[in-house]
């Protein structure tokens, strides 16, 4: 059997922050994970210990000190900004704790966005995005602006948005972490299967062992390096 392709892979990466005060923080020492195809891994580590960090540089949106992002097998830390942005916007998919909606857009066009931002808008998206809003629940709520939907349908929508692409990885960050605990848990299991279903790697930072222990894989931030909590089920 072939083993499974790898999506992403962070190779040995070291990040360092100037101090306010003196000299500078190394957050990340030598953090390297290879994420395949279809896995859901969850990351987590104490507050501080650079989880964000380690996903912003994952997606480029930070450059690393030094070591190595690859997408598909690419090399793409050294790629220019302009390059990065044209392959992630359609290769990945983001889920934050506080959305990130567009207050000015409805339900619908918030996760239409993704496949414009990608510039594969066609005739086929309002209804793939219609089919999404009403798989996670929402279907008497597509016209509504996120200021009319609660913590956790904002959240719906926000879901919704990243998987319309059908992108290769989503990377979450705490996206359960505003809501209670109930909603939380629904969320994260529609959230799982979405992504299960579209053979969409999930990368998900998330404090809590419950939802951590529902992915395929677990991983902990400790010591500025990734370590092996759970190897993957698969
Ligand atoms: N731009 C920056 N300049 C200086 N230090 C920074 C900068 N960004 C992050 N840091 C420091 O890097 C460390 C890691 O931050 P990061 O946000 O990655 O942590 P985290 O693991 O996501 O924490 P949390 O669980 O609280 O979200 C923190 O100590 C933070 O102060
Ligand atoms: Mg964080």
């Amino acid at each position: 059997m072939n083993s499974p392709e790898t999506v992403l892979e962070a190779k040995s990466i070291t990040k360092s922050f100037p101090s306010p005060s003196n000299g500078s923080i190394e957050i990340l020492k030598s953090a390297s994970l290879e994420i395949s195809e279809g896995e859901s891994i969850s990351l987590r580590g104490e507050s501080g210990a650079g989880k964000t960090t380690f996903l912003n540089i994952m997606a480029c949106l930070e450059s690393p000190t030094s070591g190595s992002i690859f997408w598909d097998n690419k090399r793409v830390d050294n790629l220019s900004n302009t390059r990065q942005a044209a392959l992630r916007s359609s290769f990945m998919g983001f889920v934050f704790q506080n959305y990130c909606l567009i207050p000015e857009l409805n339900a619908l066009e918030n996760v239409e966005l993704a496949a414009r931002i990608a510039g594969i808008f066609n005739k086929k998206t309002p209804h793939l995005a219609r089919a999404l809003l009403e798989r996670v629940g929402l279907k008497d709520r597509i016209k509504h602006l996120p200021s009319q939907l609660s913590g956790g349908e904002k959240q719906r929508v926000a879901i919704a948005r990243a998987v319309l692409n059908s992108p290769r990885i989503i990377l979450a960050d705490e996206p359960t972490g505003n809501l209670d605990e109930h909603t939380a848990s629904s969320v994260m299991a529609m959230f799982l299967k979405l992504c299960a279903e579209r053979k969409t790697a999930l990368m998900l930072i998330t404090h809590n062992p419950d939802f951590a222990a529902m992915t395929s894989r677990e991983v902990l931030l400790s010591n500025g390096e990734i370590k092996e909590l759970r190897p993957s089920k698969a």
